[in-house]
């Protein structure tokens, strides 16, 4: 039978079965008469013990190579396993110039030096964990909503409003072999979706629950840890709430289950990464001396801070000043401080993580907001939702890979997506 490593780890059966297993070596160690290889195939974070005699040429068995190896399981005389498979066979399957293969038997690569290779860094096995967590996490997100009665909408990547109204967009055209009638594919302005709230708001004015999680794009000019011009969101909206708590409360529920489901199913992998931390990387320094001034955006620092200040745990950030937040927000009609409905949690070493709000469900401040923006005509459609059966509604967003470096404690975004987008770089 064909096995993956980790069907082969987890065999019952180690009276000598007859397996085939698939995969790249990880390492080779040869004694005088045996030689141990260990070949993975990203199914689990362990490899498999190869056990072979010294009629295998070991010049051919090299590190990086991809092997098939038959041969029986047995019960392996080391505590460090509990199967190895003993070798009738081996064939190279592709063999890996070592010399120029930019990973080393044996060392361990910084994040940043892998970073180099997106094509071959999913070969190693803080990679290998990373990407192993992150489907797992997406399924538990999934699983959370489907369990909590959400409908999972597919909203457009190609759209022609900007949600966040912060102008940074990716503008979609085809290229210039398409030929295009009166010059312009859509009619209209196409753009990269900055977030799928706005769909999501037309749903939930007939679902009640839903959800989106999909890729979302910002031309953010920004070489941070924290920012991508390629992301994921998870963005929920719900209707029938009447108070942020009870959004808070989703939010909560949200990250408590995912991450509850994550450290059950994959807790080698997760425990591979926080060890790969190297220590002190995790302690960020942030200026002594903060300034909140009312009504001036919170930057990263100050972020930082309030996480600090208030023990180093989550934090909720509630009713923002209406002048820095999108059209959308509920007007809290505080006075002079003019506040919106809007919530933010803020997280320990990442800083915000999910950005949320009530939406104002109310026909003549929506029309006022928008009009104060120049949107009205735009925006015609998202008013009509107020006009023909409007209810409180609210949602968020959550940034997927900042989830993800927050329960892994990595330090850099680009290192939890397989493929990072940035600023001056579009590898592969
Ligand atoms: O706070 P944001 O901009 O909120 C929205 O887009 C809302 N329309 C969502 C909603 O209510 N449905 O983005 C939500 C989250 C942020 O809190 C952050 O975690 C993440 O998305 N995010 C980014 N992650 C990586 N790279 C970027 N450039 C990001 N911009 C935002
Ligand atoms: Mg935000």
């Amino acid at each position: 039978a064909k096995l993956s490593v980790r069907d082969a780890l987890g065999a019952q059966n180690t009276s000598g079965e007859r397996v085939k297993v698939q995969g790249w070596i990880r390492s080779v160690r040869s004694q005088k008469e045996v030689l141990f290889l260990h070949i993975n195939d990203g199914s689990s974070l362990e490899s498999l013990q190869v056990v072979a005699d010294s009629s295998f040429d070991s010049k051919e068995l090299a590190f990086g190579s991809s092997v098939e190896v038959q041969g029986q399981l047995v019960k392996s005389p080391s505590k460090r396993q509990n199967v190895e498979l003993k070798a009738e066979k081996i064939e190279v399957v592709g063999n890996c110039d070592a010399k120029a293969f930019p990973f080393k038997y044996k060392e361990r690569h910084p994040l940043e030096y892998l970073r180099q290779y997106p094509h071959l860094r999913c070969r190693t096995n803080v990679l290998g964990s990373i990407l192993r967590v992150r489907s797992e996490a997406t399924a538990a997100i999934h699983s959370f909503f489907k369990d909590s009665g959400f409908v999972h909408i597919h909203t457009p990547i190609i759209t022609s409003n900007d949600c966040e109204g912060a102008g940074e967009l990716f503008r979609v055209e085809p290229s210039s072999k398409v030929k295009v009638p009166e010059e312009n594919f859509f009619n209209v302005p196409a753009f990269l979706t900055v977030s799928g709230q706005l769909h999501l708001e037309v749903m939930s004015g007939a679902f009640t629950q839903v959800f989106t999680f999909g890729p979302t794009f910002r031309a953010e000019n920004s070489q941070s840890r924290r920012h991508l011009a390629e992301f994921y969101m998870v963005e929920a909206e719900i209707s029938f709430v009447e108070s942020l708590q009870d959004l808070m409360q989703v939010m909560e529920r949200l990250f408590k289950t995912a991450t509850m489901l994550v450290l059950s199913n994959c807790p080698e992998d997760i425990e591979l990464c926080h060890r790969f931390i190297a220590p002190g990387q995790k302690i960020r320094t942030y200026a002594k001396k903060q300034l909140f001034n009312w009504g001036v955006d919170l930057h990263t620092e100050h972020e930082k801070f309030l996480v600090k200040h208030c023990g180093n745990i989550p934090v909720f950030v509630v009713n923002y000043p209406l002048a820095l937040k999108p059209f959308y927000m509920r007007d809290n009609e505080d006075g002079p401080q003019h506040t919106v409905a809007a919530v933010d949690l803020l997280v320990p070493g990442v800083g915000e993580l999910f950005g949320g709000s009530l939406r104002e469900e109310r026909y003549h401040f929506l029309e006022q907001r928008l009009a104060r923006s120049g949107l009205t005509e735009a925006y015609q459609w998202y008013l009509d939702l107020r006009r023909f059966g409007s209810v409180p509604h609210g949602g968020f967003g959550m940034g997927f890979e900042r989830y993800l470096q927050c329960i892994l404690g990595i330090d850099n975004i680009k290192d939890v997506i397989p493929f990072p987008r940035f600023t001056h770089s579009c590898l592969l």
